[in-house]
């Protein structure tokens, strides 16, 4: 039985699947069962911020493997506290909770916030068109009735503000308020961006009356937008931020970083993870902050900015169904007045790897260390698909 059929056969239905059968990557490159390669232009929705096996991850994870690769979370391990480090002298003064998806970071955020409003302060706001993951925390605060439908009730306690409107949030924020949870740029939700002013807005609101902060890093931090975390490129500080895509870049790890004044909400027994902060994801994390910055990724960032807004705004001028090129850092869309499905499909056929979302927006987030003339090449073929549909 070939792979696809063993996937009929075996592997439960929860995605729609495209595409070859991918068993090598290296750079921002994907090879097939038959050696076609491929310019991934999307690696792992966000999560290969240093391409498909960087040698110096793909060693650290072979040497720790063979050195301790898990513990449990009632000992020490010196990866754990290295990473925790790491994350707090790149962000703010305050501690941090490992676990191992962006779910399950936005849980323990959940949590916190829960705990905090010690059972006085129970509500959550979050945003429409927002998205926080599947568990059903995370999913209940995800402002998008396609992902909720099915599985009600779920998690009480959640209003949804709209976007970037302060005065809606004004509406929906009461004494019972305990917690807001945003993403600084909505990701799956199409690449929205949030604008500073509502961001400072927020910030200000919430520490007048001691509401929790919460941003949403799990696809923006670890060096994305250009700075390290995106509220470091918004000037505006959260209480709680939760990171998890890029921090392993490839490895499973996430991290909900809490700031000194919030950091002793929770105590021994209020929350853990059999897996979650192990040695080998720890470690995997420090090589990818030491990677980031020996190897001048947020340098990169910054080019690959500049090559991304030039493409995309002339695709805007020349195909009269895109509406809009929007995006920072290496995170960004093209909104278009039609449906894009076929346009991945269009673009994969000619060996490049896209995404869409929301139906009608195309997003590309490539690799951070992509070079400049790659990307120049990917952006040349997309020109071409759409100027073909
Ligand atoms: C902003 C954001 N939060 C949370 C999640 C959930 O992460 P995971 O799929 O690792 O559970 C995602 C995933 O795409 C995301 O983009």
């Amino acid at each position: 039985m070939d792979i696809k059929n063993k996937y009929k056969s075996y592997v439960l239905n929860t995605y729609t699947r495209m595409g070859p059968v991918f068993v090598k990557g290296k750079g921002s490159f994907l090879f097939d069962e038959s050696g076609s390669k491929y310019l991934d232009l999307f690696p792992g929705w966000g999560v290969g911020i240093l391409g498909h096996s960087h040698p110096k991850i793909a060693g650290v994870i072979s040497l720790q493997a063979k050195k301790l690769i898990h513990i449990p979370n009632n000992l020490y391990n010196v990866y754990q506290a290295e990473l925790a480090e790491k994350i707090i002298r790149a962000s703010f003064k305050g501690k941090v909770f490992f676990a191992n998806s962006g779910t399950e970071g936005i849980e323990a955020a959940i949590k916190l916030a829960k705990a905090f409003g010690r059972g006085k302060k129970h509500k959550i706001i979050a945003m429409k068109n927002s998205f926080h993951g599947r568990t059903l925390g995370a999913l209940s605060a995800t402002g998008q009735a396609k992902y909720q439908q099915g599985f009600k009730p779920l998690v009480p306690g959640f209003v949804y503000a709209k976007f970037g409107d302060f005065d809606d949030f004004l509406r929906k924020v009461d004494n019972k308020t305990a917690a807001v949870i945003i993403e600084p740029i909505q990701g799956e939700g199409g690449v929205n961006i949030a604008p500073k002013e509502y961001l400072a807005e927020l910030r200000k609101y919430c520490s007048q009356k001691g509401i929790l902060l919460i941003f949403d890093e799990v696809q923006t931090g670890m060096a994305r937008t250009g700075k390290m975390f995106a509220f470091q490129r918004f000037g505006v500080e959260p209480d709680v931020f939760v990171l998890a895509k890029g921090l392993g870049a490839g490895f499973p790890i996430s991290a909900l970083v809490v700031s000194s004044k919030y950091a002793d909400v929770f105590s021994p027994g209020m929350h853990a993870s059999t897996f979650g902060g192990s040695p080998l994801a720890c470690r995997t994390g420090c090589e990818v902050f030491e990677v980031i910055e020996t190897e001048g990724i947020l340098e990169n960032v910054k080019n690959i900015e500049k090559v991304l807004k030039y493409y995309l705004s002339e695709f805007k001028s020349k195909f009269s169904f895109v509406l809009k090129a929007r995006g920072v850092g290496a995170m960004w869309a093209l909104e278009l007045s039609r449906e894009c499905a076929d346009v991945v499909k269009k673009a994969l056929d000619r060996k490049l790897i896209i995404n869409c979302t929301q139906k009608k927006v195309l997003r590309i987030m490539p690799a951070l260390n992509i070079k400049t003339k790659i990307l120049d090449k990917g952006l040349n073929i997309l020109g071409k698909v759409l100027s073909e549909i």
